[in-house]
């Protein structure tokens, strides 16, 4: 398949290729520019992805690495999962990427988004779940309107995850876990939630890629909330590792990306120890 938009004549798209190459592109002010011109032609999801040109960038990042791990290591099928969905905007999206990545890269992905659906649960009373920031039934959803809009691809469980994730576990049959975006804020909630990287039977690629949707700004700490859910995780658990995507702004063309530091994987240090 060409690399830029098939409808593009043959010298504008040679130009363009030898074009993106260049540091030139990649130097303020040009990148801007390309970015906004990769965000609108047709090109191929990991030059979007390289030039951020799409409206969720850490959700098209992660979902190629599952992907291209996939590939490597010849696991047909992979899920990505969404936890928040709220109205839907970012599980549209994911779906979105999932089949245009699906499309290029040949692995098959399913999508499934967790949610109340009637917004946030009783908190756990106390600072942890951010008491200051969030409400319970703040973030409801019209779910009727949003199953309406979601393809054959998507999954929609609805529920509290501390009853959903065990049982999504149980039930053996989706692929294994590629990607996970989780947007709960809520330490009560994204502790539920990441059980699905622990509890027996769970499966997962090697290393999932993650993003975490609140951990940088004035209210957010270690002590509460997702980042403190992901301390627990690791204190409690000897077999799989959350950790902060090193390295990640290499190779950037916006390594300064504040979404950058919302990026991390979940390191199954057991199927690893049993690596060839
Ligand atoms: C910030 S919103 C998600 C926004 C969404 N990711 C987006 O990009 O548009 C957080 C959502 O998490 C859901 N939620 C919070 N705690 C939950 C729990 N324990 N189980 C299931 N859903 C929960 C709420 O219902 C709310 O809709």
């Amino acid at each position: 398949m060409n690399r830029i938009g098939k409808f593009v004549p043959k010298f504008i798209r040679r130009w363009a290729h030898r074009f993106l190459a260049t540091e030139l592109a990649r130097e303020p002010p040009f990148r801007l520019l390309v970015k906004k011109v990769l965000s609108v032609v047709p090109v191929p999801m990991q030059m979007k992805s390289r030039w951020d040109a799409c409206a969720r960038p850490p959700y098209l990042f992660g979902l190629l690495h599952a992907a291209y791990q996939a590939i490597d290591k010849k696991v047909p099928a992979i899920s990505a999962i969404e936890f928040g969905v709220a109205d839907g905007e970012g599980l549209l999206i994911l779906e979105e990427y999932a089949s245009a990545v699906e499309r290029e890269t040949g692995v098959i992905t399913k999508v499934y988004g967790f949610d109340t659906g009637k917004g946030y649960p009783e908190l756990c009373g106390d600072y942890r779940d951010h008491p200051d920031m969030l409400n319970p039934g703040q973030y409801p959803m019209d779910e009727a309107a949003l199953r309406q809009r979601l393809s054959s691809r998507t999954t929609l469980i609805i529920g509290d995850v501390a009853q959903s994730v065990p049982d999504f576990v149980r039930d053996s049959r989706h692929p294994p876990v590629g990607f996970i975006a989780c947007d709960f804020a809520t330490y009560s909630s994204t502790r539920d939630a990441l059980q699905v990287l622990s509890l027996p039977g769970k499966r997962m690629l090697m290393k999932v890629p993650m993003c975490f949707g609140n951990i940088a700004g004035l209210g957010w700490h270690q002590f509460a909330g997702e980042l403190l859910a992901i301390a627990e995780l690791n204190a409690k658990n000897h077999n799989v590792k959350i950790d902060q995507w090193h390295g990640i702004s290499s190779w950037r063309v916006f390594p300064e990306a504040p979404w950058l530091q919302s990026m991390y994987v979940a390191h199954d240090l057991e199927a690893i120890s049993k690596a060839q």
